[in-house]
């Protein structure tokens, strides 16, 4: 496969970065949510959220200026609307799920602090009413966010397995 036909090598860079950084906040968000008492795990949570953020601000930016290789012709005009809308609510996702938790942490009373380096803005009052509600937003963006994930992998797995026509080459981080 040439090259002209995969992701730039910075699009693959930031795609297995992030992939990797949003399953560790899976696992640590399933952990805080049924364990009580998890400082340190909150705190790397928030941290790594924030990261994400970070992370999804430049992958858009590069993402706009840098036109992503054509889809397969061989993929029927639906499938290929279905890849890429999941693709877009995977964007909508790693913008929102990390907001969603900032804002909560901070209606909730607390400051979210960087790997204990410095501390973010508050962008939300304390208000408890508000905190349920932002935090239910958070579980609910989250297991959307993880939903969206497992029908992009089995997506990536059926092109692998099933159609064995190579697209994983395309995003294959070397
Ligand atoms: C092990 C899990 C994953 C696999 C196997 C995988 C595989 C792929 C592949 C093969 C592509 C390229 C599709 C194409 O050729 O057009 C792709 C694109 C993409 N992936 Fe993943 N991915 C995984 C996890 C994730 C995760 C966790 C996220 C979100 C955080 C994500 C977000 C995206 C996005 C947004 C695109 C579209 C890039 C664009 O065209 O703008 N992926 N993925």
């Amino acid at each position: 496969m040439g090259e002209a036909q995969r992701y730039t090598r910075v699009a693959r860079a930031l795609h297995w970065l992030i992939a990797l950084l949003v399953a560790g906040n899976v696992v640590g968000g399933i952990v805080i949510a049924n364990v009580e008492n998890q400082n340190t795990l909150y705190d790397l949570h928030r941290s790594t959220g924030f990261v994400i953020l970070c992370l999804a601000a430049i992958r858009i930016v590069w993402r706009l200026t840098h036109r992503p290789p054509p889809l397969p012709a061989h993929m029927p005009a639906l499938q290929k609307f279905a890849a890429e809308a999941v693709h877009w609510a995977l964007y909508g996702f790693m913008f929102a799920t990390p907001l969603a938790g900032w804002a909560a942490a901070n209606a909730y009373g607390a400051t979210v602090s960087v790997y204990w380096l410095f501390n973010l803005p508050s962008i939300a009052p304390k208000d408890e009413g508000l905190f349920n509600i932002l935090k239910g937003t958070h579980a609910v963006l989250a297991i959307s966010f993880t939903g969206a994930i497992l029908v992009h992998f089995a997506g990536a797995m059926f092109h692998t397995i099933v159609q064995r026509d190579g697209l994983m080459r395309r995003m294959w981080p070397v």
